[in-house]
């Protein structure tokens, strides 16, 4: 492949695909596993797209080497994975379920025997459901439970797991599962959620000491978090773009990297929502320094009046939600969510200046379109390859401009179960027959691997 050098990527840049534990492992209670709140939000009649359910997905839980085939087929050097911590304590609590542990060693093993390490997400959003029933993310001593998790995680994994997330996106855990209520646990709660992220972020920080604590050789810890680009359309939207990234930006930034929430929250997502719930020393563990942070990233939001010139719904500053608009003539996934990658530039150059020197993972990005196999048998998503390499081309730009980004996670390897939309939305660089389990490559996959393989973007 002919290659211009103006778009090669770093050497020892890491290339990686990424998937979550309840999005593709299925064997839902196989080996002694707990159930999760996703296992009951699914199983609960009207939550998720069809009443599609996480029971079998992509059956990873038995067919991981063939995951890891295809792994191989796009050359990555690393594989971003969670721990479903129910396999791990069914309860949430107490001792370690050996057949649960096994799974991930195992996985662990085969990986690192092909030369991929593992990147492992401790949470990707499958609380067990014991815990939820003791009022999950909003009760305080779930922060102390996650540590003991982490130890666990730590001492059966850390010998050869080397780069570990504590959490994956608090804000959709937060926000999305206890304000308003589409994702498990389904509560829609603004006290909760405001507790909830609270936690999650003590949480994290529990994590990242015990992680270091309990961990046979040095690792390297971060979180992910999902960051937003606001884009006011009309000046009078800016103070609203301005409070929307308070809320899901500065709420993060601002505990982990100044010890302290941002000022500009109205009640609704201010701490002072919840009595005694940020306590003495809460912020010196949330602060405790971590390794480098994820970004998973996949489109900006524009926020203001409506093109037609009609307010927007919740222009009160203290509405339950944002209601973005969305710009007419863009192009838009099957998500419908934009396709601009002007904006993922935009949030690394910003987190250069905001967080200078922490290195930084994409630890997700990636695009859902309406695939189908051909006759021929193969999955000809052009829209994919070109929001990838505009996306790439973003991203190598960042580099050129001085951010430290050390990797890029494609969000997915597998089509897979896509929370509230079930199987309907297909983001995998490997197509997967839900019918038959058959995985196939698609066209974007082969584009990847041509990237990787060549630490750099082809010529156009
Ligand atoms: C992110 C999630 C990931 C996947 C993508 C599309 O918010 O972390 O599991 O659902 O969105």
């Amino acid at each position: 492949m002919s290659t211009d050098d103006q778009f090669r990527f770093p050497d020892g840049f890491l290339w990686g695909a990424a998937t979550a534990a309840y999005q593709i492992e299925g064997a839902a209670d196989a080996d002694g596993k707990g159930p999760s709140i996703w296992d009951t939000f699914t199983h609960t009649a009207g939550k998720v797209w069809h009443d599609d359910t996480g029971d079998v997905a992509c059956d990873s839980y038995r067919r991981y080497p063939e995951d890891i085939a295809m792994l191989q087929r796009l050359g990555v050097g690393s594989y971003r994975f969670s721990l479903s911590w129910p396999r791990i304590q069914p309860d949430g609590r107490g001792q370690a379920n050996q057949a649960g542990l096994d799974y991930y060693s195992r996985l662990v093993d085969a990986l690192l025997d092909k030369g991929i390490t593992p990147m492992v997400t401790l949470y990707h959003w499958d609380l067990p459901q014991a815990l939820q029933d003791k009022g999950g993310w909003a009760a305080r001593d779930i922060a102390e439970m996650f540590g003991d998790f982490a130890s666990i995680a730590g001492e059966a994994l850390g010998d050869r797991v080397h780069r570990w997330i504590t959490l994956n996106e608090p804000w959709v855990v937060a926000h999305v599962g206890y304000r308003d209520g589409r994702h498990a646990p389904g509560v829609a709660d603004p006290a909760q959620a405001v507790a909830a992220n609270h936690h999650l972020l003590l949480a994290h920080g529990r994590a990242v000491r015990a992680l270091r604590a309990a961990s046979p050789s040095p690792a390297q810890i971060g979180i992910t978090l999902n960051l937003a680009v606001f884009r006011a359309t009309s000046p009078q939207a800016a103070a609203l773009a301005d409070e929307l990234d308070a809320r899901q930006n500065g709420t993060y930034l601002g505990p982990l990297l100044r010890r302290a929430y941002p000022e500009r929250l109205t009640a609704d997502f201010s701490p002072a929502k919840v009595d005694g719930l940020v306590h003495d020393g809460d912020f010196d563990v949330i602060a405790t320094p971590i390794d480098f942070l994820g970004v998973n990233f996949y489109a900006p939001t524009y926020v203001g009046t409506r093109p037609d010139g009609e307010p927007r719904r919740g222009e009160d500053l203290s509405g339950p939600h944002e209601d973005p608009v969305q710009p007419k003539g863009m192009p838009v996934t099957a998500m419908n969510w934009l396709v601009d990658s002007t904006a993922i530039y935009e949030l690394l150059t910003r987190l250069r200046d905001e967080a200078p020197g922490l290195p930084l993972y994409i630890t997700e990005n990636g695009s859902a379109w309406y695939d189908y196999v051909t006759p021929d048998g193969t999955i000809e998503d052009y829209e994919r390859i070109a929001y990838l390499r505009d996306h790439l081309t973003a991203v190598h730009q960042a580099i050129a401009d001085g951010v430290n980004l050390r990797g890029y996670f494609a969000w997915s390897l597998l089509d897979n179960f896509e929370w509230a939309e079930g199987y309907a939305k297909r983001f995998g660089l490997v197509f997967v027959d839900f019918g038959t389990q058959r995985r196939i490559l698609k066209r974007s996959g082969e584009f990847y691997a041509n990237v990787v393989r060549a630490n750099a973007l082809p010529a156009r």
